[in-house]
Parts: structure tokens; sequence; C-alpha cells
């Protein structure tokens, strides 16, 4: 992959990791299940994911689409659409946010399947489902930019961020776990 393709990569999957780490600043309030049971007994996702959460994701994730195609209007070698309207960064954007977040929430309801407690790591899941989901959203949109080769590239990156930028926002106060 060529440097040009790699910043490409990157500016696409951006609103993915906004609406992925928005919510831990803005998140809170009513959670997403209404304090619920599952069947089991146990929260159908509990206290973590919460309706403002998932909203500021979204939204997160639709300004970053808008930001991302000013940035290749401006530096058009990074484009991964020829001469694309507006609209569909925006619908990139919103597309990215919904999966990351119903991701992010497919992943806390399989944790309190095994019972385990909000903010408990689930190793690769916490770092990686919703990256799965956001892909195979925006896959309908770009079936021929998201090949193996981004994926793979993509796998590897959000992996190391995720890990690095949860340990930072521990170190700063902002999570109450490093993961
Ligand atoms: N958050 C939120 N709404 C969401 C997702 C996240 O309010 N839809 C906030 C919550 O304050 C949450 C924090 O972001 O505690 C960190 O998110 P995450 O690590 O995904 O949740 P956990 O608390 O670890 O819970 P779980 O084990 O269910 O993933
Ligand atoms: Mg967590």
């Amino acid at each position: 992959m060529l440097l040009e393709n790699l910043v490409a990569v990157i500016l696409f999957i951006l609103p993915a990791y906004i609406a992925n780490s928005s919510p831990v600043i803005f998140g809170g309030g009513e959670p997403m299940d209404f304090g619920k049971n599952f069947a089991d007994g146990r929260r159908i996702l509990g206290d973590g994911k919460t309706w403002r959460g998932f909203f500021v994701g979204v939204a997160g994730a639709v300004l970053t689409g808008i930001i991302v195609y000013y940035i290749v209007r401006a530096s058009a070698q990074y484009a991964f659409w020829e001469n694309a309207e507006m609209e569909k960064y925006v619908l990139l954007g919103f597309l990215l946010g919904v999966g990351t977040m119903l991701g992010d929430a497919l992943g806390s309801f399989i944790k309190r399947r095994m019972n385990m407690e909000p903010g408990k790591p689930a190793f690769l899941q916490d770092q990686l489902l919703f990256l799965v989901l956001a892909l195979i959203f925006a896959l309908p949109l770009m079936p021929a930019f998201i090949n193996l080769e981004a994926v793979i590239f993509l796998v590897a990156l959000t992996y190391v961020l995720h890990v690095s930028t949860n340990f930072l926002a521990n170190r700063v106060g902002l999570k109450k776990v490093p993961w």
C-alpha cells in the first residue's frame, strides 16, 4: 500500500474512532437498556451503554465525516472517492457511527451474558468488535475500498491505537481502568 493510500484509509475510518471515544467524555445518563435485565437475570447491556453516549457517538462521527470531506477537498491525493459531494461523507460518517455504537453495545451484551461486570476487559472484543460492525455498515457504500489489505491494516492500527489511547485516558483520569 502506498503512503497516500494509508492516509486515505485512516481518514476513512476516523469517524468510527471518534464515535468510539467521544462517549467516554460526553456519555452518561439513561442507560440504553433502561436498567432492565435479560432472561438470565443479568443486565441486558449495563450502565456503561447510555443513550447520550450512543447519540454523541453518531453525531461525532457525522461531524468527523464533514471534516474529512474538507481535508480531502484540500488534499485530493488522500481522497477515497473522486469528486464526491459532502452528502456522501455525511452518510459515511453516519454509517460508521451507527455501526461503531451498535458493535460497542453488542460487545457489552456479550460481556453481560458471560457474567462480566462493566469495565472488565474482554481481549480483542473491546478493541475490535466496533471496527467490524463499522466496516460491515460502510461496506455497501464503498465495497471496492474496503478490501482485504485495508481491513488487515485497520485491524492492526485499531488494536494498537485502542490499547494506547485507553492507557492514556486512564492516566489522565478519563477512564477508571486502562482498557
Ligand atoms: N459510554 C456511554 N454510552 C455508550 C458507550 C460508552 O455513556 N453508548 C461511556 C460510559 O460512561 C462508559 C464509558 O463510556 O463507562 C466507557 O465505555 P466502554 O469501555 O465501552 O464501557 P464499559 O464501562 O467498559 O462497559 P462494558 O463492559 O459494557 O463495555
Ligand atoms: Mg470498557
